[in-house]
């Protein structure tokens, strides 16, 4: 793995880009799994900064997000859908039919999962970008979620609640399942790249990829990834030991 420990959340935010921007230029074609949350906004910044000035273009590119609440409309401010319009896609050239999100249409409720896993199917994403949940989240994999699990719809562990409390203005309003891809499809993305910020996130960072590979810390497993980069601010590095040994393997 590489790890990236940059001064503040601007300098992460700028790096993941150029990985990202550098796949592009060579690859217009490329699929990419794309996250929510407050760790890539500035990320998509930069791909907005970089679209503008015509360095790169979202013509050909296909998007897969790892997740989208249940329980609210795609048209709720505080869905993953709305999210990535407002954050990224309306002010870029990707294509609509490209754009693939989870669909949390309850009436179909059966299908969800299947027919995300039939999207993702055959289109390795060439970089997958994550952030973490305090609790060793990625994705909506929760804690004790199955390693082997490809997209299903889960019920989301009580700290997430709480966390993503600040977008909702009340706990109550924030929905109690989601659907999101499985670590197997996490897994299946040729390169990954996760960026994490803040002292929050310190103690499972480390936990994450010092400790041993288990359910309890989902994003432990991601040490097994080959091509993984993670991309941390000064706080959210301020526990990993064994930083030089880890670079190297
Ligand atoms: C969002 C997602 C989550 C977030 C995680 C961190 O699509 O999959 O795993 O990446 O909850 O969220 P932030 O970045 O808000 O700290």
């Amino acid at each position: 793995m590489r790890i990236i420990v940059c001064k503040d959340y601007d300098e992460m935010s700028q790096k993941a880009a150029a990985i990202v921007i550098k796949e592009l230029i060579l690859n217009p074609e490329m699929n990419i799994g794309l996250a929510t949350g407050s760790s890539p906004i500035g990320l998509y910044k930069n791909l907005i900064d970089a679209y503008e000035k015509k360095i790169i273009s979202f013509k050909d590119v296909s998007t897969f997000n790892l997740d989208e609440y249940v329980g609210i409309e795609r048209t709720h401010p505080q869905s993953y859908y709305s999210f990535m319009y407002e954050n990224l896609f309306k002010y870029i050239d990707i294509q609509e039919e490209n754009i693939n999100i989870p669909d949390n249409d309850l009436s179909r409720i059966d299908e969800l999962s299947t027919d995300y896993d039939k999207r993702l199917l055959g289109k390795q994403r060439d970089i997958q970008i994550l952030g973490i949940g305090k609790n060793g989240h990625i994705g909506f994999n929760e804690p004790g979620a199955s390693l082997s699990n490809e997209t299903f719809i889960t019920e989301l562990n009580e700290q997430t609640r709480i966390d993503n409390s600040r977008f909702f203005g009340s706990l109550e309003d924030v929905p109690k399942f989601a659907i999101t891809m499985g670590i197997k499809n996490i897994m299946y993305a040729k390169k990954i790249v996760m960026i994490a910020s803040g002292e929050s996130k310190a103690k499972v960072i480390n936990e994450a990829f010092n400790g041993a590979i288990t359910t309890e810390v989902p994003a432990s497993i991601l040490q097994l990834h080959p091509d993984l980069v993670l991309i941390v601010d000064e706080e959210a590095a301020s526990k990993i030991e064994n930083i030089d040994f880890l670079n190297r393997l």
